[in-house]
């Protein structure tokens, strides 16, 4: 099955679980069930679970059903984090891959809300495992944890930001490189490969998407990019184009991208799987900007 057949599969799989689908009409809070939806549909690029995914497969994909709870928790946890980005406490965001943002359409509280069921229902993934893949799980648990957290995860990141003096790499690394490690070290550990020599493909991948984020929000508009642009100058948020200016933030990008390929452990999918990060590499870099 193709990668991104089996990411929607899941997906939906664990929406509905986390909506209580099995549970009896009226026995869930309505409202808060249908925001767990609108907040990871349509979904974006998936570019996180189809990186675990690729990996995994790169390694054997010897148990696909973890390999897939690994994605999807993954997955669930980016969306989260969009969604509490988006908050006004945040980055104050009206809009989301093309949509209103979750606590436009549905109020803050569910927002909130829904990040945390979103977060939990990650993990509670992971846990629901059969005895097993009970030791892989626990694995795949432990790394999630680490990079979605404090000191060094998502949370980390975000906490930069209440910060007065911020260091560019560390707020990139911990706020979004971090999800991008936990990609290519859990679709490893899924496949029962040591994580540890995964740590540096998925650092690279990770810190470059933030650069080249931060590019596309310098350069863009809202109907390129499907979200507010110019934000990271709006919220006076440390950004690589304010810290290399344009071009030098381009040449940060592909510095970071050059020792990608390099990087892949010894797999036996190792050709495909360069050929993959090739093609990120390819995307990330920014063509013809339309705003200046
Ligand atoms: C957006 O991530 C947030 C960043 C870390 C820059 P994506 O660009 O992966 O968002 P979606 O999931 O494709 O919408
Ligand atoms: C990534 O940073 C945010 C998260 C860690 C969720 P941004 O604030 O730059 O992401 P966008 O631009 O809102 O997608
Ligand atoms: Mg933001
Ligand atoms: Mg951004």
């Amino acid at each position: 099955m193709e990668l991104s057949k089996r990411i929607d599969r899941a997906m939906t799989q664990a929406i509905a679980r986390a909506q209580g689908a099995d549970t009896p009409e009226g026995s869930v809070p309505a409202r808060l069930a249908s925001a767990l939806n609108y907040a990871v549909t349509p979904g974006g690029a998936r570019i996180r679970p189809t990186i675990c995914l690729s990996v995994a497969k790169a390694c054997g994909d010897d148990r696909p059903d973890l390999s897939d709870r690994a994605a999807t928790a993954l997955e669930l946890i980016h969306c989260a984090s969009l969604v509490h980005d988006d908050l006004p406490a945040f980055d104050n965001a009206d809009f989301r891959r093309g949509k209103p943002t979750v606590h436009l359409a549905y109020s803050e509280p569910l927002a909130v809300l829904t990040g945390d069921s979103l977060i939990i229902a990650a993990f509670d993934l992971l846990a629901d495992v059969p005895d097993t893949d009970a030791a892989r799980a626990l694995r795949l648990t432990r790394l999630l944890a680490r990079h979605t957290g404090m000191p060094h995860g998502i949370c980390a990141g975000q906490g930069w930001e209440s910060e007065s003096k911020v260091d560019l790499g560390a707020y990139h690394r911990s706020k979004t490189a971090a999800l991008f490690v936990a990609a290519t070290q859990m679709g490893a550990q899924a496949a029962g490969h040591e994580p540890e020599p995964w740590v540096e493909l998925g650092a690279r991948i990770g810190e470059a998407f933030q650069v080249a984020d931060d590019l596309r929000d310098a350069l863009y508009d809202e109907a390129a990019l499907g979200k507010p642009a110019g934000q990271d100058a709006l919220n006076n948020r440390p950004s690589a184009v304010e810290e290399y200016g344009v071009q030098g933030a381009i040449k940060h990008l592909q510095d970071i991208l050059s020792g990608a390929i390099s990087s892949i452990p010894s797999c036996p999918g190792e050709g495909q799987l360069a050929q993959l990060v090739r093609l990120y590499a390819e995307r990330m870099t920014p063509v013809a900007p339309v705003r200046v």
